[in-house]
C-alpha cells in the first residue's frame, strides 16, 4: 500500500471531516498511546503540551491514519502560520488585526480553570492541564470564514465539544450552551478602555443551541498547526464552530453553561439587525453594509493575489449540518 509522506496538517478538509478518517486518526492516537502524553510533556519547563503532534512519533501516526483513506482530494491550501497568528480578532487585545499579537504576549494561561455547569448532572472544572489530557486530541483542517468577509484554513487541534458536554451529563432542560472568555481587565486592555475594545460589553460571551454543541464538527481547540494556541488565537481554550461566522468561536474561555433559554451574544448585543444568534455563512444573506456572497481567501500571495472566492451556504459544511435548519427561515433566523 502506498504510504503518503505529508503531515496530517495538510491534508484537505474533506479527508480530515471524513466520518471514516476521523474516528481511525482517534484510534491510532489512542494505539499510539498519545493521549495523556500533553500531561507529561507540560512537566518539563520548555515542552508544549502539544509537542507529540510535531514529533517523530506523530509521523507514525499520519502515515498511518492515512492508510485509511483512499482518494486524494486536496482542495484546501492551508493558510500560513505566520498569517493565521498575525491576523487576529480578539477585541479584548484591541481592535486592529495586528493590535492581538501585540498586545497578548504577556497573557497567563497557566493556571487556567474552565468550568462546565448549569443544567447538568455532573459539573466539573478543568484546569490548564486537564485541557490536553481529559479527551482525545485530533487535528482538523478547517474553513474559518470571518463575517467581515475574509477567510482562512486552519489545522486545529482539539477535541469535540460534545464530549466535554457528555461528561457533564446534561438534564431535560439543557436546550443551549452559553460559552463565557475570561474577564480581566488588568490583562486584557480592551476590557478597560472602550476606545481600545470597540464598545463591547465584556466579558464576551456566545452561544449554541445543544444539537449545533453536539454536532460531530464543532470543536473545542487548544492548539493550531501542531503547537498550543497562541494567545491572540484564544489560547488556552477556544472554540471553532466552522459552518458559523468566525465571532461565534469564541477564545479564551473560563466557563461553559447549559441553559434552558436561548443565552445573549456579544454581537447580537451590540448590533441586533447585522448579527443574529445563528450566524450561520449564508452567501444569500448579505450582512446590511456589505454583501456575503464572496470572500477574500487570505494565503500567500501579496495585496494583487487573485484569491476572491464564492462563498458556500454554511462556509461547505452543508451535508454535516443544514439538515439542522431545515424548518427555518433562515433569513429571519440569520
Ligand atoms: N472571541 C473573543 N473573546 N473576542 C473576540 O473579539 N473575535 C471573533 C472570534 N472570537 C473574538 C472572539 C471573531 S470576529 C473572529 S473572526 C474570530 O475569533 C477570529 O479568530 P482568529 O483571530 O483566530 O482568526
Amino acid at each position: 500500500m502506498l504510504i503518503k509522506t505529508k503531515k496530517s496538517y495538510q491534508l484537505s478538509e474533506q479527508q480530515v471531516t471524513d466520518e471514516a478518517i476521523y474516528h481511525a486518526r482517534r484510534k491510532v492516537l489512542k494505539q499510539l498511546g498519545f493521549l495523556g502524553a500533553g500531561s507529561l510533556l507540560a512537566q518539563s519547563a520548555n515542552a508544549s503540551p502539544l509537542d507529540f503532534f510535531s514529533s517523530k512519533s506523530a509521523e507514525v501516526f499520519q502515515r498511518q491514519a492515512l492508510n485509511f483513506k483512499q482518494a486524494e482530494k486536496s482542495t484546501e491550501i492551508l493558510t500560513p502560520e505566520a498569517k493565521v497568528t498575525s491576523h487576529n480578532n480578539f477585541y479584548e487585545f484591541g481592535t486592529a488585526k495586528g493590535d492581538p499579537v501585540e498586545n497578548a504576549q504577556s497573557f497567563k494561561v497557566n493556571p487556567w480553570q474552565l468550568s462546565i455547569s448549569g443544567e447538568v448532572d455532573k459539573p466539573y472544572t478543568l484546569g490548564y492541564d486537564d485541557l490536553f489530557k481529559s479527551f482525545s486530541l485530533e487535528e482538523r483542517i478547517y474553513r474559518l470564514r470571518c463575517v467581515e468577509a475574509w477567510s482562512m484554513v486552519v489545522p486545529w487541534v482539539g477535541f469535540s465539544l460534545a464530549d466535554l458536554i457528555k461528561k457533564a451529563a446534561p438534564n431535560s432542560r439543557a436546550k443551549y450552551v452559553a460559552f463565557e472568555t475570561l474577564y480581566d481587565p488588568e490583562q486584557m486592555p480592551g476590557q478597560k478602555s472602550r476606545r481600545i475594545g470597540g464598545g463591547v460589553q465584556y466579558p464576551y460571551v456566545e452561544g449554541l443551541r445543544i444539537d449545533e454543541a453536539m454536532n460531530p464538527l464543532t470543536l473545542m481547540s487548544v492548539g493550531l498547526y501542531g503547537k498550543t494556541l497562541p494567545a491572540q488565537n484564544g489560547a488556552p481554550i477556544r472554540l471553532v464552530v466552522p459552518w458559523k461566522y468566525g465571532f461565534k468561536s469564541i477564545k479564551s474561555i473560563v466557563s461553559i453553561k447549559l441553559v434552558e433559554q436561548q443565552p445573549p451574544t456579544t454581537w447580537n448585543r451590540l448590533a441586533d439587525h447585522e448579527y443574529g444568534f445563528y450566524a450561520n455563512v449564508n452567501p444569500d444573506v448579505d450582512h446590511p453594509r456589505w454583501s456575503q456572497a464572496s470572500e477574500r481567501r487570505i494565503t500567500t500571495g501579496g495585496l494583487f493575489a487573485r484569491n476572491r472566492i464564492e462563498t458556500l451556504p454554511f462556509n461547505g459544511y452543508g451535508e454535516e449540518v443544514a439538515q439542522m435548519y431545515k424548518n427555518m427561515d433562515l433569513r429571519k433566523y440569520y
